[in-house]
């Protein structure tokens, strides 16, 4: 019997890459090689890489110098990095680190096959080249559920916003959105492979097909999605507050199947702030959102990004943001020190803050948000939520599902009832988990 090749692939980053590594292990499983968990048996290793912040690009480079010590003792290791790192660095890549095998960009995927048989074969190679043509969707085969009950569907790819401080649309390209008749057929196959939730991804996902005239715009896709049998939950991410439209916020209300939870990143409390970072929006229209959001469904839960330190921001600023959180109540919040990024717009704002003043800034943000999730949670305490059933939880003896809000609840079942939707009353809101038990099934 042939022994299958073994893959190592690791992900950073984003629920795009996230995605794109599950079209990643579909693609190599097609040319013969099986996943391990273990890098020192691999035959094949692929990091699927991240440039949003400096610190995610370092970790890249960290893990590169651990694989080249692998490779030292086994010379046929064959080492590829694609992703966000991959598409800005290109050639780059391949000088600053001789023992990588391959370099493939984020529009690349579909070359990836042959670029590793070309490495098994001895030769380097390198595809960067973007790819602007709804057709890159569908290159691969069905990507890979290893059984999952929820899934993300592609929707669109790339951003256009040109943020003053990001890197995405230099690394993933032009806005560009997929076909509702291929969503829909993807969704199909999905729910007839036993998955009960999906979630549209894209960059700026409630843009989707602005730029395609005779495409359904988002609120009805939405539909259509929402009308695939089997699929009991949708949800969508990530969302532009300035593309969040009335028609949109009325799903929240109207489509039972969409889950109550939005990630919607204000980045910022301040309009000066907001201005300089070019995100089309005020902190007046932001928060106008956010309360059409809560009428229109008010178990909605909202998430959120933000940036603190960037580039003229000062106390006061920092203050608005702090008083948008407490307007908003976000169930959860990422929080980040702004990271200068090469070629963006900001790189080349002065930047007077020093780095003790924005670490402070976070540390007090963190401190504000974690009180407000824990009490959030402990609001649900005594309600009954609709939990969709994951699976087995990470200690392995509870089962674990979210709620529709999208929050973690674990609680006593048979591991059976994964993919169902069921409902939970909530014993115990904790820091970050719900406890919960299953009413009936
Ligand atoms: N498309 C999404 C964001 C993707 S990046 C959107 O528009 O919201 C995820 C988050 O990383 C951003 O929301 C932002 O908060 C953060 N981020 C992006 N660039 C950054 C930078 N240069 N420094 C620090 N955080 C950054
Ligand atoms: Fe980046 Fe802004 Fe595009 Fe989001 S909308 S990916 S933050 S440029
Ligand atoms: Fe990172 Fe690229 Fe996503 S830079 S956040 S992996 S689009």
């Amino acid at each position: 019997m042939n022994q299958a090749k073994k893959l190592y692939l690791e992900t950073f980053g984003c629920q795009m890459n996230v995605s794109d590594s599950e079209k990643i292990v579909a693609l190599m499983k097609g040319i013969g090689y099986q996943r391990t968990d273990d890098p020192h048996h691999a035959d094949l290793v692929l990091l699927n890489t991240c440039s949003i912040r400096a610190t995610a690009e370092q970790r890249v480079y960290g893990h590169l110098g651990k694989f080249k010590s692998i490779k030292g003792g086994r010379p046929g290791l064959i080492i590829g990095v694609g992703g966000c790192v991959a598409q800005q660095e290109g050639e780059k890549l391949l000088k600053k680190a001789p023992f990588v095998n391959l370099v493939f960009g984020t529009h690349n995927l579909h070359l990836l096959q042959k670029m590793v048989t070309a490495a098994e074969e001895g030769r380097r190679s390198i595809e960067t080249d973007f790819l602007d043509d709804e057709k890159r969707f569908d290159l691969f085969p069905l990507s890979d559920s290893e059984g999952g009950v929820t899934r993300f569907v592609t929707v669109m790819q790339g951003c256009d916003n040109f943020c003053a401080y990001c890197i995405v649309p230099h690394v993933r390209g032009r806005e560009i959105s997929r076909s509702a008749a291929r969503v829909v057929e993807e969704v199909r196959a999905l729910a007839a492979a036993g998955v009960t939730e999906v979630t549209l991804l894209g960059q700026n996902v409630n843009s989707y097909s602005c730029k395609t005239p005779g495409e359904p715009g988002f609120p009805d896709l939405l539909r259509l999605v929402a009308g695939v049998e089997g699929i009991e939950r949708i949800r969508f991410t990530t969302s532009h507050p300035k593309d969040i439209s009335p028609e949109l916020i009325a799903c929240f209300a109207e489509i039972p199947e969409l889950a109550p939870h939005i990630h919607l990143p204000a980045q910022s409390g301040s309009d000066q702030v907001l201005r300089r970072m070019n995100r089309g929006y005020t902190r007046a229209d932001y928060l106008a959102k956010v309360a059409a959001l809560k009428d229109a469904c008010p178990e909605i839960q909202i998430t959120g990004d933000i940036i603190v330190g960037f580039p003229g921001e000062d106390e006061a600023a920092f203050q608005e943001t702090l008083a948008l959180m407490e307007e908003v109540q976000y169930a959860d919040l990422f929080s980040f020190i702004y990271s200068a990024r090469p070629g963006t717009k900001a790189a080349d704002y002065a930047d007077d803050a020093t780095r003790a003043e924005k670490q402070g800034r976070l540390e007090r943000l963190q401190a504000v948000q974690k009180k407000t999730t824990l009490a959030r949670n402990r609001s649900l305490e005594g309600t009954v939520q609709r939990v969709l059933v994951e699976g087995l939880s990470s200690s392995g003896d509870c089962l674990f599902g979210r709620t529709g809000g999208n929050r973690g609840a674990i609680m006593d079942g048979d591991p059976s009832l994964a993919g169902r939707v069921l409902e939970v009353r909530i014993t115990e809101g904790l820091q970050t988990i719900l406890k919960g038990e299953i009413l009936h099934v």
